[in-house]
C-alpha cells in the first residue's frame, strides 16, 4: 500500500475521537499528538518525561484544541497492574477509546552482536514490544467501545529487512510486525477495531541523530512533514484497513 504523503486531511478529522499516543513528548510521537488535537482529537499524552508531556499540553491548549491528558508512563519498569490502572482511569475518564498510537521507542545500541549487552537487549524488548503488546491487551475492552477504532503500531524498515548491527530494534520491530498480523487476523470478526503498522522512514529526530550522527539532519524529512499518513491512518478516511505495513513517506533514493 502506497504511502499518503499526499493526502489532505478535512480540519474536522478527529472531532470527538480519544487518541492516546506514548512517547507523545518528543520526537514523531509530539508531532502526531499535536497534529491529531488540531484535527480535532482528545489526546491522551503518555510519556516518561513529564515536563516534556506538560510542554506538548500547554502547546495543545494555546492552539485552541480539545483540552489534552497527561499519563506518566515509563515503559521499562511498567507492570501488567500499571496497564490495568491506566485502562481503568480511561474508563472512568472517558469510557472508550478511538485510536491508540504505539509510538515510543528506545534504539539501544548499534553494535556487533557479540558485544550486545543483554540487559540493553531487554531493556529496548520492553520498550518497543513487550510493554506495548500489555498495554493494548489490558486496552482492548476500552477500544471494543470504539465504533471505529484504529491501533497504531510504529515499525522501522528494519523491521521489514534486518540489517547488521542493529540487534534488539530491529528484532523488536519484526516482532511488531508479527503481532499485528496475528491481532489483526484475531480481531477480523470485530471490524471496529483495526490494527496497522506504520513505518515512519528517516526522519529528523533525536533518535535517527543517535544512530547516524554523520548524516546532515537537513536532508531529511522533519516529523511534521510525514503526518498526513499518520493521519489517514487514525481517521475515517482507513476504516476498514487493517493488517497492513504501511510507510509514512517514499522510500529515499
Ligand atoms: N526517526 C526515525 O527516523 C525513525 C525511523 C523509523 C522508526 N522510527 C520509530 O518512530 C518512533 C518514534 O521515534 P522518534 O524518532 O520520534 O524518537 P525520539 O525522538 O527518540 O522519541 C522517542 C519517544 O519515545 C519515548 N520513550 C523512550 N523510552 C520510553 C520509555 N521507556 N517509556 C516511555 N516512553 C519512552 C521518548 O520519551 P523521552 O522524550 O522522555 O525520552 C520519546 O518521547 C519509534 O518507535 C522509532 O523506533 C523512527
Amino acid at each position: 500500500m502506497s504511502c499518503k504523503i499526499d493526502y489532505q486531511p478535512a480540519p474536522s478529522l478527529l472531532e470527538n475521537r480519544i487518541v492516546l499516543v506514548t512517547g507523545a513528548g518528543d520526537g514523531i510521537g509530539r508531532a502526531a499528538a499535536l497534529s491529531y488535537a488540531q484535527h480535532g482529537a482528545t489526546v491522551i499524552l503518555l510519556g516518561r518525561t513529564i515536563a516534556k508531556l506538560e510542554r506538548v499540553y500547554d502547546e495543545i491548549e494555546a492552539a485552541g484544541g480539545p483540552q489534552p491528558a497527561i499519563f506518566p508512563l515509563n515503559f521499562e519498569g511498567a507492570t501488567l497492574k500499571d496497564f490495568h490502572d491506566m485502562a481503568k482511569t480511561l474508563d472512568k475518564e472517558f469510557g472508550r477509546l478511538d485510536g491508540l498510537l504505539h509510538n515510543a521507542g528506545l534504539l539501544g545500541r548499534i553494535t556487533p552482536f557479540d558485544q550486545y549487552d543483554p540487559e540493553l537487549w531487554q531493556q529496548v524488548m520492553q520498550v518497543n514490544i513487550n510493554g506495548p503488546i500489555w498495554m493494548t491487551q489490558a486496552l482492548l475492552p476500552l477500544l471494543q467501545e470504539s465504533d471505529d477504532a484504529s491501533v497504531i503500531f510504529t515499525s522501522s524498515s528494519v523491521g521489514r529487512k534486518g540489517r547488521a548491527y542493529w540487534g534488539a530494534y530491529s528484532v523488536s520491530k519484526f516482532a511488531t510486525e508479527g503481532f499485528v498480523d496475528v491481532l489483526a487476523d484475531e480481531l477480523q470478526s470485530q471490524p471496529n477495531i483495526r490494527i496497522n503498522s506504520l513505518n515512519p522512514g528517516a526522519t529528523r529526530t533525536q533518535m535517527r541523530r543517535s544512530a547516524f550522527p554523520g548524516e546532515d539532519p537537513a536532508a531529511l524529512r522533519s516529523p511534521e512533514a510525514i503526518m498526513p499518513t499518520y493521519l489517514w491512518l487514525m481517521g475515517p478516511d482507513s476504516t476498514g484497513v487493517s493488517g497492513q505495513k504501511l510507510d509514512a513517506q517514499p522510500p529515499r533514493i
